[in-house]
């Protein structure tokens, strides 16, 4: 028997230095943080989100994203990016030289006034002369949308409505769009719901991303039943790191390690180091002072033929 439909391939776009680290009560050092994506880009990966150039009152983890920059030593191939939810912030991302930027939208209003303070249009508006300047730059722009399964404050999100906002984003420019199940209730049922609203707005599967949250422990679930629609890029986490701030309820990122260690077994390559990944998560595991949840972090490697015999 075989399972049917998967690519050969998936991208895999690490957001633990900022989406993990945004929502640790522990703010790390800018030297840990820098430390923390060296050895992410020494484990293969080569989509990192590096920081966010958000209003240091909103986010006061991430306030030090300029000092993260400047430490990091510019690797050929790694595209080290931000988030920017203003013209403000990508001025300051381009003076860091982020290789890429993401402004970030929501499908539900409720939670786009928690997290950017307007409503999802507003937001869209601002993203305008966000999309004009990177375009100038030659940077490209990824735009995430929220709450695209389930809001915190208004529940279950219709499929069309996330959809939308994915539609709109890609209109105004941007290069992909990241769905995001912010609070982690999706399950493969609503996720191939969610693929096909996007398929109707056409949003092509090339320019999609998922970023799945595990707070229901359904990311795996998701990714795989996403990989057989073929859809082949995926967001997540080292370690598990992760959450929102602004969505309460949040749970991690889907785990790096938990995702790697899917796609290897099926058989699907992704040049990441699952052991690379596991290494720079004790690290920052150690500077935080606290367990990482991550389940393939915390098991180890599968043990090999003869392994713990007696
Ligand atoms: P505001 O308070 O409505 O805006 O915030 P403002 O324009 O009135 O600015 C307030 C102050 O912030 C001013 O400073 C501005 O200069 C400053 P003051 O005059 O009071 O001293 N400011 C900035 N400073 C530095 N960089 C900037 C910047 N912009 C304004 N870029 C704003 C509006 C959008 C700025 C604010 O709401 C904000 O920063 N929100 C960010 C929230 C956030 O980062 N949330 C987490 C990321 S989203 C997420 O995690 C979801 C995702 O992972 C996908 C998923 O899982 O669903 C992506
Ligand atoms: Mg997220």
């Amino acid at each position: 028997m075989e399972l049917a439909g998967l690519p050969a391939r998936a991208t895999v776009t690490e957001v633990g230095p900022r989406d993990g680290l945004q929502n640790e009560k522990e703010v790390l050092p800018a030297a840990v943080k820098a430390a923390f994506v060296e050895a992410l880009s020494d484990a293969g990966l080569r989509e990192i989100e590096v920081s966010s150039f958000v209003s240091p009152k909103w986010v006061p983890q991430l306030a030090d994203a300029e000092e993260v920059f400047r430490l990091l030593r510019p690797r050929e191939g790694v595209v080290y990016s931000a988030l920017v939810p203003n013209a403000k912030g990508l001025e300051r991302a381009l003076a860091c030289g982020a290789k890429r930027v993401a402004v970030f939208a929501a499908a539900t209003e409720s939670f786009s006034r928690k997290n950017v303070n307007a409503s999802v249009a507003e937001s869209i508006e601002r993203f305008r002369p966000v999309l004009e300047g990177a375009r100038a730059a030659g940077v490209p722009v990824r735009g995430y949308v929220s709450t695209a399964f389930g809001c915190p404050y208004e529940g279950p999100v219709a499929p069309a409505a996330a959809a939308r906002v994915c539609r709109q984003l890609l209109e105004l420019g941007c290069a992909e769009v990241s769905v995001g199940d912010t609070i982690g209730v999706a399950t493969p049922r609503r996720v191939l719901e969610g693929l096909e609203a996007l398929e109707a707005a056409g949003v092509p599967r090339e320019r999609t991303a998922l970023h799945f949250h595990d707070t229901r422990g359904t990311a795996l679930a998701n990714v795989l039943a996403s990989l057989q629609e073929g859809y082949a890029s995926f967001d997540s986490s080292a370690g598990g790191l992760g959450g929102c701030p602004y969505a309460p309820g949040a749970g991690g990122n889907l785990a790096t390690e938990d995702l790697l260690y899917l796609l290897e077994g099926l058989g699907v390559a992704t040049g990441v180091s699952l052991e690379g990944v596991r290494a720079a998560s004790r690290g920052v595991e150690r500077a935080l002072g606290r367990p990482l949840q991550g389940r393939v972090f915390r098991a180890g490697p599968a043990p090999k033929p003869g392994e713990n015999q007696a």
